[in-house]
């Protein structure tokens, strides 16, 4: 049977997966040099993935239009081809680049720059509607976000989008968005090592789906990354900003994350899983509103991604014993 799950009151179904098209826009930087991209990319390889994971049972796939400055949209767009129609397609509007230099040049929170960038990002994708649109200024000003629903409404009225979304980490700046009718969801962080209790529990009262990006810790989750073990140069978690979690100074993955994820290792390879496919178990475990997003880079990556859906969650008793071992964990090393 299909493992599915519902945008929220938006009513649209989609696998209970996403696929996540950050990695796949290929190399891009801010005005300063840092890294905004996961390094170099083959895109008859993402072309492959995308295609393959359509042939699995994926339905839904989440983009931007600054990842790659544009590339993510466009190898998407053509990789579905004459099945954009099966599937449920999510971008993200709200930053300004240079698609000729490949740099984020800025942000704009106007809803003249919202219709500038939906015509722009339905051109590259080679449609005529977005089906979840969201508000990628994670820290926008909440006062003026109210405008942007408002005009989202409107887009929604002319057909143009089906439902829209705010994608932040803030509960507050969430329920902003939640006002509006067409809202269906909210896109934050969240994986095993990086719970969102507050965020879940406005998804609950708001009836939105808790879309989830980094699901699996930027790649942490996985098992392949090894503190000391440097990144390429090109790659975000390299030289990782701020707001980048587990990959330390970019010497390599974070040694007390990586102990976290050895700890819960046998529980979320239990039943015959990889231990990134009990991460995603893990997600919709939590709750069933999650609609975890992992990014990809080979079609091997989208086939155990994929794989996934046919485990589906974890059970009440692996979800207890993950959090029993994660209590043990910050005992054993004062993390709060
Ligand atoms: N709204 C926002 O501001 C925002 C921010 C972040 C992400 N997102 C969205 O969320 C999506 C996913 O989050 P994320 O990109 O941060 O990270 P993620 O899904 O936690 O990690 C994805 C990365 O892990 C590695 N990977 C994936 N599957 C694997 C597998 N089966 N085996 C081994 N390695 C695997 C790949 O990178 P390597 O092969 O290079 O390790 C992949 O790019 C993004 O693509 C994007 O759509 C949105």
């Amino acid at each position: 049977m299909e493992f599915t799950r519902t945008l929220g009151r938006s009513g649209i179904q989609v696998s209970a997966l996403g696929f996540g098209c950050w990695a796949i826009g290929g190399e891009w930087q801010d005005r300063d040099g840092q890294p905004l991209g996961w390094g170099k990319v083959d895109d008859e390889e993402s072309v492959r993935a995308i295609r393959r994971a359509l042939d699995l049972g994926v339905t839904f796939f989440d983009t931007a239009d600054v990842y790659g400055t544009g590339h993510s949209e466009l190898v998407l767009g053509r990789a579905l081809g004459r099945r954009r129609d099966d599937v449920v397609v999510a971008t993200k509007w709200g930053n300004l680049f240079d698609p000729g230099t490949r740099t984020l040049t800025g942000s704009d929170d106007s809803p003249e720059h919202l219709r500038r960038a939906l015509t722009a990002s339905l051109r590259r994708l080679g449609t005529d509607h977005v089906d979840l649109y969201q508000l990628h200024i994670a820290d926008a000003d909440p006062g003026r976000a109210a405008r942007l629903r408002d005009a989202c409404e409107e887009l929604v009225a002319e057909g143009l989008i089906r439902a829209y979304a705010w994608s932040t980490d803030d509960p507050a700046r969430a329920a902003v968005f939640a006002e509006g009718p067409h809202c269906a969801a909210v896109q934050h962080a969240l994986n095993v090592l990086d719970d969102a209790p507050e965020m879940l529990q406005l998804c609950e009262e708001a009836d939105l789906a808790s879309v989830n990006r980094s699901p699996l810790a930027m790649g942490l989750l996985t098992g392949k990354h090894r503190s000391g073990r440097p990144l390429e140069a090109g790659d975000i978690r390299s030289r990782p900003p701020a707001w980048l979690r587990g990959f330390g100074d970019g010497r390599g993955a974070d040694p007390e994350w990586l102990a976290r994820v050895d700890a819960l290792r046998d529980v979320l390879t239990s039943g015959g899983r990889t231990l990134a496919q009990g991460a995603l178990a893990w997600l919709w475990g939590r709750s069933p509103r999650t609609v975890p997003i992992p990014g990809f880079r080979s079609v091997a990556q989208a086939e155990e991604n994929a794989g996934a859906l046919a485990k589906g969650p974890l059970t009440g008793q692996q979800m207890a014993e993950v959090e029993h071992i994660l209590q043990r964990k910050r005992q054993e090393t004062g993390a709060a």
